[in-house]
């Protein structure tokens, strides 16, 4: 049986409605205990690095992610995606991104996403649409981001209540709609109410705000696009709001802080301590919270 693309396996997961986790590695140690814990719990998960985990973070580079993977990879429940490269970055830096995603093609990563969600809609777009037309030459699938989820700037984010309330940032379905059909991305995250965890150096211990979402913004999103949808900021989201994201078009969650926290504490006593917390976290994220357990063969069975 040939390897089935990262692409099929979202697109199939989008058909039944069984989410695909996408784990960040800010810590190359960490990559082990997610893919022994994914086959463990026969279920499939994506292996990830955006950029801000090798600059800010101990995941060293692409070369290095890609290295590991190679070493801990199991085609049978996992594959490796780029997560956030941001045009404009989280202090508000511009990013030359092209170079930065022809590397990680070249690297073996077989997914990548291109974050030009500070960019008006216009330059969102068009940077985007290059993406598409580099990735897609080699068969690579792009997602993208339309819409604000905070969390990862420096300071603190506005009120909660009043964000969720407003609806301040959230991806607008008209424009989500030209966006996908202008810019060809195979896969979009979208604003719904998630908010990332924080990673300054003053806050990324803290704990995070249990987050809700809007799920007649996801149902107004979904009917305009018609392709499988991101959730980002996947940690604390309350567990009702969750399950339902998955039956209303969230083909993929990211998670960083749950597992990025046990981590860092159990780290501080030994490395392996530190894989052990990785492993019963995402053990209990894959049985409890997603209840994904078991999904495995619905994903990636024959064609
Ligand atoms: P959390 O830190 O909330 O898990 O979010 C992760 C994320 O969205 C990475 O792209």
């Amino acid at each position: 049986m040939s390897k089935l693309s990262t692409g099929e396996v979202m697109h199939r997961a989008w058909r039944v409605g069984v989410v695909v986790p996408a784990f960040n590695i800010p810590y190359l140690p960490m990559m082990e205990p997610v893919v022994r814990a994914l086959r463990e719990c026969d279920a499939f998960g994506l292996i990830q690095v955006a950029r801000l985990e090798w600059i800010k973070f101990e995941a060293i580079s692409l070369k290095a992610v890609s290295r590991e993977y190679q070493k801990v990879k199991d085609e049978g429940y996992t594959r490796l995606h780029l997560d956030h490269c941001p045009v404009i970055d989280e202090d508000n830096l511009w990013v030359d991104v092209q170079p930065i995603i022809a590397d990680a093609i070249d690297q073996g990563f077989e997914s990548v996403m291109i974050d030009g969600s500070r960019l008006s809609l216009e330059e969102n777009i068009a940077r985007t649409r290059e993406i598409v037309e580099l990735a897609h030459g080699s068969g690579v699938p792009v997602e993208a981001e339309l819409g604000a989820v905070m969390g990862h700037e420096e300071g603190p984010l506005p009120p909660y209540e009043e964000l969720f309330r407003t609806g301040k940032g959230f991806t607008d379905p008209d424009e989500a709609r030209r966006f996908v059909k202008e810019s060809g991305a195979d896969w979009l995250s979208v604003a719904i109410g998630s908010v990332h965890g924080a990673i300054s150096p003053a806050t990324k211990d803290k704990a995070k705000i249990q987050a809700r979402l809007s799920i007649e913004q996801l149902d107004r999103i979904r009917e305009a696009v018609g392709i499988p949808l991101v959730l980002h900021g996947g940690t604390g989201i309350e567990k009702g709001c969750l399950q339902d994201s998955f039956r209303h078009g969230i083909a993929k969650i990211n998670i960083a802080t749950a597992i990025r926290q046990p981590y860092e504490r159990a780290a501080k006593v030994s490395i392996e301590a530190g894989q052990q917390a990785v492993y019963e976290e995402t053990v209990a994220l894959l049985r409890d919270e997603l209840a994904i357990a078991g999904t495995a063969a619905a994903l990636m069975g024959e064609r």
